[in-house]
């Protein structure tokens, strides 16, 4: 591994001499004058093909017009953490998968992109402790509000009120991006949407936040810290703003692509026209010329080296300890590498017959539940297991019954031993386990949380530092419009157009 790593930088530091050297030309000309302020950028990369790198490529084309050219590189596959996978001959959702009915951006690629929504598929989930369930969703709506308000009387409206609060002043970030504007920070874009109470929200953990407001200890045992652990694999001590999202999403109202969410990705990469090169990107080098910068972006195509040059760089990909690692040359980033880590969650695709019994239903048909989240206890060797229908929902789809063999999820936070994979299925067929780099692990980072900065250098910008605000799909889209508006109003110097105070205001007297 040292070796081998160490031959890597000395063959690409030859290799990045050899570009240099064929590149002066180009280079001369740069600089001898087609640079005025107004000049479009010559090509733009883009590292990373999820959801982020494909949405900040489909909003630079938005934004630079069709003229210039954007390189997509990516080390594994286009979709990132929206992935599928095949159980007995059908595809499932291996990665993310829902998205909320309030994420417009995704809702705009669907519309955009010719796709549907999957058909829903109604289920109800339960809250198990371990040794009984904890709390039921029923038929009827209203009816679980009535269980949840003789359970934990006001907590749940405070809860329901919280969270309302929280998704209303995110949602304006839509209006901001609508009309242009941009943010050089998170800390800037959300005491933008929230004042220096969403900043504050990054700092304090959903418990306290939610205490503040007098949501009981007993509520946030029960429910609370089983949602965040399904969702994150981690506890009620992560920032207030990720949980603030994770809570809206359990209250319903999510949606999924027909054909599997990572069709968006591949979309936008191919409306765009984008030049997808399959290969890590190693390292990001400076190179000056007279007025703006140039990077060098040096990659790994399947063991051979090769560099090329842009004006613009947006790395859309995790800077975290276990990711492919990205080093950069001729400057320092205002951050330290590698930047923390990420959660493991495993998730363990099954497909087999659910022991009801383990839940308390001797007779599986009885069992009405699609999914069940576990409370966060120490000894639970499981966060959360889901009954998953296939990417492709036909008119007659129906959920197969616990008594038939069916396809769950497991999301555990190592992988299941066989005896824990019995006590949760009587028998199975197959498990398929992929483990991933998931989220940002929040509670890593100490009392005083830092997020990553956007800007890493004059034409290089960061956009997944918002994982460690919030962490989802939508976030990766808020932020990839945020770097490529930025990225647009810093070349063409719309100061106007960045960090404006008091926006809210400002836009509704514009309108
Ligand atoms: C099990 C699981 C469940 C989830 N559930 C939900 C959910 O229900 N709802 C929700 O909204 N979100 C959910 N998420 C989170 C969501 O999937 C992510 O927030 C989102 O997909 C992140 O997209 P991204 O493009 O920012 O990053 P990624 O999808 O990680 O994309 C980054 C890409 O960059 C590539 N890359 C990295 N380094 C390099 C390099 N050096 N050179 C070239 N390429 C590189 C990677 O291969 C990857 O494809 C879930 C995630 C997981 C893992
Ligand atoms: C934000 O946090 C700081 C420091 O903890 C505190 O002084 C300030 O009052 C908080 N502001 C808001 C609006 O919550
Ligand atoms: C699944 O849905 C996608 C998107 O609508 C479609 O392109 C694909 O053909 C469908 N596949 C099957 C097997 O029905
Ligand atoms: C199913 O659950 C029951 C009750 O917890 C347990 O006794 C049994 O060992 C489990 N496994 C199988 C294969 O039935």
């Amino acid at each position: 591994m040292v070796v081998s790593s160490g031959m890597v930088r000395s063959a690409s530091c030859i290799l990045s001499m050899a570009a240099f050297l064929l590149l002066t030309a180009p280079l001369l000309q740069l600089c001898t004058g087609h640079q005025g302020p107004s000049d479009l950028p010559g090509k733009i990369a883009v590292v990373g093909a999820g959801v982020g790198g494909s949405a900040v490529t489909y909003f630079l084309h938005q934004q630079f017009g069709p003229q210039v050219q954007i390189d997509v590189y990516e080390a594994d596959r286009i979709g990132g953490r929206l992935a599928t996978l095949t159980v007995n001959n059908q595809l499932y959702e291996s990665g993310s998968p829902s998205i909320h009915s309030l994420n417009l951006h995704m809702q705009d690629f669907v519309k955009l992109l010719g796709l549907r929504h999957r058909r829903d598929v109604p289920g109800k989930s339960a809250i198990f402790n371990g040794d009984q369930l904890v709390l039921e969703e029923t038929d009827w709506y209203l009816l679980n509000l009535f269980r949840l308000w003789w359970h934990y009387g006001i907590s749940f409206l405070r809860l329901q009120m919280w969270v309302e609060e929280v998704m209303e002043k995110f949602m304006r970030i839509y209006k901001y991006q609508a009309h242009e504007y941009a943010f050089s920070s998170i800390e800037e874009l959300l005491r933008s949407l929230g004042g220096e109470h969403f900043v504050n929200m990054t700092q304090k953990s959903v418990a306290e936040s939610l205490l503040g407001v007098g949501v009981t200890q007993r509520f946030i045992d029960d429910v609370i810290s089983a949602v965040i652990k399904a969702n994150y694999g981690q506890s009620v001590a992560i920032p207030a703003l990720v949980g603030a999202m994770s809570l809206a999403g359990a209250q319903g109202n999510m949606w999924a692509v027909e054909g599997g969410n990572k069709l968006v990705c591949s979309g936008l990469l191919k409306m765009t026209k984008a030049n997808v090169l399959h290969a890590k990107v190693k390292a990001i080098s400076l190179h000056s010329s007279e007025k703006k910068p140039l990077y060098e972006v040096l990659y790994d195509q399947e063991g051979a080296l090769g560099s090329e040059f842009y004006d613009l760089v947006i790395v859309a990909a995790p800077l975290h300890k276990t990711g492919y690692a990205i080093s950069f040359r001729n400057f320092q980033p205002p951050l330290q590498l590698p930047i923390d880590s990420y959660h493991r969650v495993v998730s363990s695709i099954v497909h087999g017959y659910l022991n009801s019994s383990y839940f308390g239903f001797t007779d599986p048909k009885l069992f009405p539940f699609s999914s069940i989240l576990s409370t966060d206890s120490p000894d639970s060797f499981y966060h959360s297991l889901e009954n998953l229908c296939p990417i492709n929902v036909t008119v007659g789809f129906r959920r197969k019954p616990p008594q038939e063999a069916a396809v769950w999820r497991v999301l555990s936070p190592r992988p299941l031993e066989r005896r824990e994979l019995k006590t949760l299925f009587k028998s199975y067929y197959s498990v398929q386990v992929i483990e991933w780099q998931a989220f940002p692990s929040y509670g890593s980072t100490g009392s005083s949380r830092t997020l990553p900065p956007i800007i890493l250098h004059d034409g290089l910008y960061y956009s997944s530092g918002v994982e460690w605000a919030a962490t989802s799909v939508e976030m990766s889209a808020v932020a990839a419009k945020n770097v490529a508006l930025l990225a647009f109003n810093r070349w063409f110097e719309l100061t106007e157009k960045i960090d404006q105070q008091d926006l809210l205001h400002k836009l509704k007297t514009e309108l």
